[in-house]
């Protein structure tokens, strides 16, 4: 069936093609036990493929268990961790979505609770919680504990840690993931001056903060196989004059490009809290910064933030702001929104056969 709509129009990277344009945005599910996936997981995720999603994402799986917000986050450090991310994976895609992994580190962000937890704060090692880490030796909000600022050689061993975590989610049979560089965690604490105040080859300079990241993305591309898509979220500002810009995100982007990065998944926001960042939620807020980085960077962007309907999803792929759109909380509220979507457009989508008598 031809899609009249843009939204349900699919989408060809290297070797693999979405169904549409939809993406399940990555959500911390505090479901996991020594990161390991659960049927949670599997029911939640798997909901989200027959309600029609053309990318499925896990939420953050950290690639140690440092790497973790929360010590009830996925994980992708161990070998032991792939076959249940496997079956989620084949149940995905036997409902025609692509399963999609995000490997990510929290940094200075790590060791607290889950959102319910009261008050928020540090898990201390004593209660299954870490020392986290960071480039620099300073606390994000005050409720974080302060963290261990790394070394070179501790960089090189997280490097190694992604482009391993990067093997298991082939081994675990996606085709598509994406390196988590925003919203404050520890590759987004390299790239933004408010949080990187190092003096040696990873700080100062824009070059030097983008090092790391280029460095993660150079070691998982070499492992992530060639006909498979990989995509980097990054926060496109800080939204505070003395931080990470729009401009910066444009030149990373063109570079990533080079390096073998296929998709931009365009974010914002996650250093401290800033005013301007709050005063801006609005429907569609950080479209323009992936509309710019697409144009400008030349490459293929996600958007997301403040997406409900297809109304608006189908209106940020025609205005040129991006290629896909990725929606989180609306998402937890309708596993079927893509459904909903296409009544809201007029398109028309086929239930799975054990739904065709379904009403939305
Ligand atoms: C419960 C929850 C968990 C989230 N976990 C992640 C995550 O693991 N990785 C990530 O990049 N973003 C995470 N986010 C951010 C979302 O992916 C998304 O970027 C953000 O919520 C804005 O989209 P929305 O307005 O559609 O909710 C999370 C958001 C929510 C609500």
């Amino acid at each position: 069936m031809t899609a009249r709509t843009r939204l349900f129009q699919p989408l060809t990277i290297r070797d693999v093609t979405l169904r549409n344009r939809i993406v399940v945005s990555p959500m911390c599910q505090y479901s996991s036990e020594n990161g390991f996936a659960t049927d949670w997981h599997l029911v939640h995720l798997g909901s989200r493929a027959v309600g029609g999603a053309g990318l499925v994402f896990t939420e953050a799986a950290a690639i140690e268990p440092r790497g973790r917000i929360s010590p009830l986050d996925l994980g992708i450090w161990l070998d032991e961790h792939v076959p249940m991310l496997a079956r989620i994976n084949t149940f995905i895609e036997a409902q025609g979505a692509i399963g999609a992994t995000q490997l990510a580190h929290a940094g200075r962000k790590g060791s607290v609770g889950p959102p319910w937890m009261e008050p928020r704060g540090w898990v201390t090692p004593d209660r299954g919680g870490w020392e986290p880490i960071a480039p620099t030796a300073e606390k994000d909000m005050p409720y974080y504990p302060l963290p261990h600022a790394l070394d070179a050689d501790e960089i090189a061993v997280l490097v190694q840690q992604f482009a391993d975590a990067a093997r298991r989610s082939d081994d675990a049979g996606f085709k598509v993931t994406e390196i988590h560089a925003a919203h404050g965690y520890l590759l987004h604490e390299f790239l933004s001056p408010l949080s990187n105040q190092r003096d040696d080859r990873y700080g100062g300079s824009f070059a030097n903060r983008i090092r790391f990241l280029l460095e993660v993305t150079d070691a998982v591309r070499a492992v992530w196989p060639e006909g498979k898509p990989l995509f980097v979220r990054i926060s496109a500002t800080d939204w505070d004059a003395g931080g990470w810009t729009i401009e910066d995100s444009v030149e990373l982007a063109k570079i990533l490009k080079t390096r073998g990065v296929d998709v931009i998944d365009v974010s914002s926001a996650g250093i401290g809290r800033s005013p301007l960042e709050s005063a801006a939620q609005a429907p569609l807020y950080q479209v323009p910064f992936s509309e710019r980085i697409r144009r400008e960077g030349g490459v293929l962007t996600a958007a997301v933030g403040l997406i409900t309907t297809g109304t608006e999803a189908e209106s940020v792929l025609e205005s040129g702001g991006a290629d896909l759109v990725a929606l989180a909380r609306r998402y937890l509220g309708d596993p079927y929104f893509p459904y909903r979507a296409a009544s809201q457009i007029g398109e028309q989508l086929p239930w799975p056969r054990q739904y065709r008598r379904a009403t939305l």
